[in-house]
């Protein structure tokens, strides 16, 4: 691998994260349809604070403003979401043109900038009118999935890097099984079963795209993190593993290795029966297909033994602070031991950091107009510096995607957790510079021009 001097492989590149229903608003112009993360932000007592993506960034109509925004820091890459609901307003069929046309500008205004797009299709809002037909349960939600994609690639054929779902493991578990996320299902056996039909749908869509774009690269992007024993007994280590089974291996191990861990399939079927959402046929089409893996890291977890601690019988032990203010333990070297990992035991294809960053309790702006964000600054200097190092003992990483650009609507939190590198004054819709933004542009400037950082 050829290194520019700075660390970086050639044509690495460094992005930004954001997610359509956090920052869009616009919810009910232009013929967008209802989403499920439309609904649940409206049921009383699901978001804190009330808060809802109706308004969120505004970035429906200050897009322009915005990719102006990440120019001006130097950003290379974008990693967007498109809303399924604002082009399919019912999850198929009849197709909202104005919808299509906002993301054909978007991606223009990429072009015209220099900037490159890494489309998301699936960052967890799924069109209500399918979730009204089962949604994620139902297998014929995997079909539909795949439509969209043909349709997606064939309006957007220029964009070469696509990413089908965003962390399935949330949508799996966090919205059906602990109920916290839309559609807010509290099953486990739905759960299961929507695992598996998001990573058929991954398969199938990337199948698709691929018959529209041959030359495009398909990924999907993974919340991964390390499991720590919370003590070094047998039974924390055995908590520790299944933990790992759960939160990482259900799904590496089917794109990366042909099938689920057996220890896992063992421990859910004996708790909530036979894995039927299982067909013919269904192991080969996720089996290696990633043209990248998508990596969204931001804390590592420890946990313990618990009778009581649910079906996989685990707890979380506390983290030693400083916490950032989701409660995540930082811990960069958490990176690099999880990239290093990955190679060591998957093989797998080349790796984007689709995500990383922080929230914090930011200072207010500053005299100088500014806000200065100290902390988060901290945690990008220490996860890149993890990243170089991991790439330094032969990782292949060649995007880095910061979440987030913007503050923006972090789910159940609402506006009260603030990731951006941009300062949002919701009043206004003013952005502000963060000073974590100031030196991610000035990180990206050294390493383009030799100077280092
Ligand atoms: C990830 C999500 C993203 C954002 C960050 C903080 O799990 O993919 O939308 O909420 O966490």
């Amino acid at each position: 691998m050829s290194m520019n001097g700075n660390g970086f492989p050639d044509g690495f590149r460094f992005g930004v994260a954001t997610a359509a229903y956090q920052i869009e608003g616009a919810v009910r112009e232009d013929g967008r349809g209802e989403s499920i993360w439309d609904r649940f932000s409206h049921i009383p007592g699901t978001i804190d604070g009330g808060d809802n993506g109706d308004v969120a960034c505004d970035h429906y109509h200050r897009w322009r403003g915005d990719l102006d925004l990440m120019k001006a820091l130097g950003v290379e890459s974008y990693r967007f979401s498109i809303s399924w609901p604002r082009v399919l307003p019912f999850g198929n069929g009849q197709v909202n043109r104005r919808g299509v046309d906002f993301y054909r500008r978007l991606v223009d205004g990429m072009r015209e900038r220099g900037i490159e797009p890494i489309a998301t299709l699936y960052h967890w809002d799924l069109p209500q009118a399918l979730q009204d037909l089962g949604g994620w349960d139902s297998r014929e939600t995997t079909q539909r999935f795949a439509d969209y994609a043909t349709l997606m690639a064939e309006e957007l054929g220029d964009v070469s890097q696509w990413i089908t779902h965003n962390e399935p493991w949330v949508v799996a578990f966090l919205g059906h099984a602990h109920g916290v996320k839309a559609p807010g299902m509290r099953d486990w056996h739905t759960a299961l079963r929507v695992s598996h039909h998001l990573l058929l749908s991954h398969g199938l869509a990337r199948r698709a795209i691929h018959a529209a774009l041959p030359d495009a690269r398909v990924g999907a992007s993974l919340n991964l993190t390390p499991i720590r024993p919370g003590s070094e007994s047998d039974e924390d280590v055995a908590a520790a593993r299944r933990q790992d089974g759960y939160m990482n291996r259900w799904f590496l191990d089917p794109l990366l290795r042909g099938g689920y861990p057996t220890d896992m399939v063992e421990l859910y079927e004996s708790r909530f029966g036979h894995m039927d959402a299982i067909r013919d046929g269904d192991l080969e089409l996720i089996a290696d297909s990633l043209d990248f893996l998508g990596v969204n890291y931001y804390f590592p977890q420890r946990v313990r033994h618990a009778e009581a601690g649910g079906p996989l019988q685990v707890e979380p032990v506390p983290g030693p602070p400083p916490l950032t203010a989701m409660g995540w333990e930082i811990d960069p070297q958490g990176l690099h031991d999880l990239l290093i990992r990955l190679r060591d035991e998957y093989s797998p294809p080349p790796i984007y950091i689709t995500e990383n960053g922080a929230a914090f309790d930011d200072p207010p702006i500053n005299g100088k107009g500014y806000v200065d964000d100290e902390g988060r600054t901290e945690y990008l200097r220490g996860h890149l510096d993890a990243l170089r190092a991991a790439i330094a003992e032969g990782v292949d990483v060649r995007r880095y995607c910061l979440w987030s650009l913007l503050d923006n609507f972090e789910w159940e939190h609402g506006y009260a957790m603030r990731f951006g590198i941009v300062h949002v004054d919701y009043d206004s819709q003013r952005r502000v510079p963060k000073r974590s933004g100031l030196w991610y542009r000035d990180y990206i400037h050294g390493v383009r021009n030799g100077g280092g950082s």
